[in-house]
C-alpha cells in the first residue's frame, strides 16, 4: 500500500523534469560569410495535416512550379493538386541572400496576417518551426509582437546560406531533427560528413542534438561548366534533384552515379521571360547540349551547358571521365564512434534521473 503512495511523487518529479527540458530551442541563424551573396536554397517543410503541392507552393510563394517539382524530384507533369500525406517531408526551394553574417530568404515568403493570428503561431504552426517569432519580428521591425494587424503583409526570414564548405559548392538545406536520429545518421542520409555538420552548426557535442532542432545540412551538388558571368551562377543542383535554368530552356539534373557531373539538355519547355522561343543551345549545327561527340575509352566529350545571358545560351565542349565512378559514400565519413551515441543524450539523461529516483526510493525502504 505505502509503496504505491511513495511511488507517485517520484513519477511526478520525473515527468516534470522531462517537460522542463523540452522547452523551445533558441533562434537559429545559419552562418553566411560572403556579404550580399545570393543563391538558391532549400528548406524542409512538413505539415501535420493532409495538404497539396498547390497549398505549399502558395504558402511559400513559389514562383516557378517546376523548381518545386525539381527540388522534390517529382515528374515534370505532376499536377499541383497532388496530395501530400500528413508529415511528409517536402523540399521547398527559395532564393537566399547573405547579410550581416547570416543567410535569410530574400524577403520571401510573404504572409498576409489573418484575424486571430499570433506571431508565434505563424512561426510554429504555419511555417512548421522553421523560424522563431522573434526572427519574424526583427525582420519586419514589428514593435510589439503581441500587437500585429490582420491584413498586414509580413515576410518570413527562412534560414539559409550561400557559403562553400571546405572549398566545395553545396546547397544548404534547413532540416528539422527528428527524434531518434543522430549526427551520424543525418550525415549518411544527406551525403555529407559528421564533421561538416558539427562545424557549420557550431555543435561541440553531438550528444546535445535534440529533436526539433534546426540544422544546416550541406547537400553535395553536381559540378557544372557554368561560368561566373552567367545569370544562374552558381548553379547549385543537389544530388537526386533536377532544375530548369536559362529561363526554363535548359533542364539539368544531378545524380551521384554520374560522377557528380551535372547533366543538362534542352528542356522543350516554353521560356519564362521575354524570349519568344528558346535560343539555340548547341555546340554545332548537329550537336545539342547533352550530346556526346566522341568517346575514347574513359574519356567522353560532351556538349555542356555553360550559362546564359539576357540574349543567349552558351555551351562548351568538355571532356568527362565516363568510367571510374568513385565509390561516393558522400565524402566517406570515417570519423567513427563519437556520435554513435545517439541523439537525445536527452533520453538517456531522463532515464538516469528516473533510475536515480528509483534507487533513492529503494534506499528509503
Ligand atoms: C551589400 O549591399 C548593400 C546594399 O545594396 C551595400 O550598401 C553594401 O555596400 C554591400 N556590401 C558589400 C560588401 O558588397
Ligand atoms: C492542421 O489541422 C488542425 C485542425 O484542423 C489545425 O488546427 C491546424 O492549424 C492545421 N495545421 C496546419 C499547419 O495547417
Ligand atoms: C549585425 O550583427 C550583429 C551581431 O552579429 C548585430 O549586433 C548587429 O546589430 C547587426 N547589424 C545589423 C544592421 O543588423
Ligand atoms: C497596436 O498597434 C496600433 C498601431 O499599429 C496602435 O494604434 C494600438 O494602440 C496598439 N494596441 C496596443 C494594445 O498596444
Ligand atoms: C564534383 O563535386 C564533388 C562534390 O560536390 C567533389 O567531391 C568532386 O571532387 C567534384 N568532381 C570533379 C571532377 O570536380
Ligand atoms: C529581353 O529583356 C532584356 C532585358 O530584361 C533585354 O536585354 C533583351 O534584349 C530582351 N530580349 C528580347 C528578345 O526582347
Ligand atoms: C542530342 O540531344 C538531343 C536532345 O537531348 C537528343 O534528342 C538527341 O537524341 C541527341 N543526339 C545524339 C546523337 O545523341
Ligand atoms: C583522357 O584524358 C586525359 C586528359 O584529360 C588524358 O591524360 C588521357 O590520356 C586520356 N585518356 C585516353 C584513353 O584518351
Ligand atoms: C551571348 O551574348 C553575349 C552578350 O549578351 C555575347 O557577349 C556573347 O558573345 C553571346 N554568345 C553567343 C554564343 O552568341
Ligand atoms: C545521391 O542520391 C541518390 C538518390 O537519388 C542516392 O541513392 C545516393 O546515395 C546519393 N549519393 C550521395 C553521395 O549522397
Amino acid at each position: 500500500m505505502s509503496k504505491g503512495n511513495k511511488m507517485f511523487p517520484i513519477w511526478l518529479i520525473t515527468i516534470a523534469v522531462v517537460v522542463a527540458s523540452t522547452q523551445a530551442q533558441p533562434e537559429v541563424n545559419f552562418q553566411c560569410k560572403t556579404e550580399n551573396a545570393t543563391c538558391r536554397s532549400i528548406t524542409e517543410y512538413t505539415n501535420p495535416n493532409t495538404t497539396t503541392l498547390k497549398e505549399i507552393a502558395t504558402l511559400f510563394g513559389i514562383k516557378h512550379y517546376l523548381d518545386f517539382l525539381g527540388a522534390n524530384n517529382l515528374p515534370t507533369n505532376t499536377q499541383n493538386s497532388y496530395k501530400v500525406s500528413p508529415n511528409t517531408v517536402i523540399k521547398v526551394p527559395f532564393p537566399c541572400k547573405c547579410n550581416n553574417g547570416t543567410g535569410k530568404s530574400n524577403h520571401v515568403p510573404k504572409y498576409k496576417i489573418k484575424p486571430g493570428d499570433g506571431l508565434d503561431a505563424i512561426a510554429r504552426t504555419r511555417f512548421a518551426g522553421l523560424v522563431k517569432y522573434q526572427q519574424i519580428q526583427t525582420a519586419n521591425k514589428i514593435v510589439d509582437a503581441n500587437n500585429i494587424t490582420a491584413g498586414d503583409t509580413i515576410w518570413i526570414p527562412l534560414p539559409c546560406s550561400c557559403d562553400k564548405v571546405d572549398g566545395n559548392s553545396v546547397m544548404h538545406y534547413a532540416h528539422i531533427v527528428e527524434s531518434g536520429s543522430s549526427i551520424d545518421s543525418i550525415a549518411q542520409e544527406y551525403g555529407t560528413t559528421q564533421l561538416s555538420l558539427l562545424t557549420i552548426n557550431g555543435i561541440k557535442d553531438p550528444k546535445t542534438l535534440e529533436a526539433g532542432q534546426l540544422l544546416d545540412v550541406p547537400l553535395p551538388v553536381c559540378n557544372s561548366s557554368v561560368k561566373s558571368d552567367s545569370i544562374d551562377f552558381p548553379l547549385l543542383v543537389p544530388n537526386g534533384t533536377y532544375f530548369y535554368t536559362a529561363n526554363q530552356c535548359v533542364k539539368c539534373k544531378c545524380d551521384s552515379i554520374n560522377n557528380f557531373m551535372l547533366q543538362c539538355e534542352p528542356s522543350n519547355q516554353k521560356p519564362i521571360n521575354n524570349w519568344s522561343v528558346c535560343p539555340s543551345a548547341r555546340c554545332s549545327a548537329s550537336v545539342l547540349i547533352g550530346n556526346t561527340t566522341s568517346t575514347d575509352s574513359c574519356n567522353r566529350t560532351v556538349c555542356d551547358y555553360s550559362g546564359y545571358t539576357s540574349s543567349n545560351i552558351s555551351t562548351v565542349l568538355v571532356t568527362q571521365n565516363a568510367c571510374a565512378v568513385t565509390p561516393s559514400s558522400g565524402g566517406g565519413d570515417s570519423d567513427s564512434g563519437a556520435s554513435r551515441s545517439i541523439l537525445n543524450g536527452w533520453v538517456w539523461n531522463k532515464l538516469l534521473v528516473l533510475i536515480h529516483s528509483l534507487l533513492f526510493f529503494v534506499y528509503l525502504l
